[in-house]
């Protein structure tokens, strides 16, 4: 497993880590403070990219193994497919919603607090899913054959460009983080 799954945790941190900050964005707007909009806006078009790049095919190649292994059709991998859809286009929303506060249209801190709200409990839900129930499924039932078939078909993608586009998230993420006083959780 184990190098997969470490590295869908910590996308997870740096995720968790990116959604404390939009929370925090929120909670500016309900002490009726302006939030810090650029960030938002960066966090938001992280989140939109970057999972659905690196993230979301691993996940989904692990999804089709241990379907290969069950007997019978898993409730908890069709829910975290179902939710890769919903927070998809919730991110999206959002992600407009902050391109209209750009562009200077009226968007209310209610209306924009309330997206941020859902977004980020949505975001948060699904990751406390795959950590609690979807490895120790992958645990049960995929064989050390899997495993390595895994890293293969994660290797097999893996390329030059790919690895320059790699950098250069991880450099916006750390650059997000730069930008709202936090340190951030991996450098590599
Ligand atoms: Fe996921
Ligand atoms: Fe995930």
């Amino acid at each position: 497993m184990r190098h997969f799954v470490q590295q869908l945790r910590e996308e997870h941190e740096e995720m968790i880590q990116l959604l404390g900050l939009l929370s925090r964005e929120e909670r500016r707007m309900e002490q009726g403070e302006e939030p810090q909009y650029p960030v938002m806006l960066d966090i938001l078009l992280y989140m939109t990219h970057h999972p659905d790049l690196f993230h979301h095919p691993r996940e989904e190649l692990m999804f089709a193994r241990i379907c290969q292994r069950l007997e019978q059709p898993s409730e908890l991998i069709e829910q975290l497919r179902e939710e890769h859809r919903i927070n998809g286009q919730r991110s999206l929303k959002l992600l407009d919603m902050l391109r209209a506060v750009v562009n200077g249209s009226l968007v209310s801190q209610e209306e924009l607090g309330e997206a941020c709200h859902e977004y980020v409990r949505g975001q948060r839900l699904h990751i406390a899913r795959e950590e609690s129930g979807l490895y120790r499924l992958a645990e049960a039932h995929l064989t050390e054959e899997d495993w390595e078939s895994l890293d293969v078909d994660a290797e097999k993608r893996a390329n030059p460009f790919a690895d320059k586009l790699r950098r250069r998230y991880l450099d916006f993420y750390q650059e997000i983080c730069r930008a709202s006083e936090v340190k951030p959780l991996h450098t590599h």
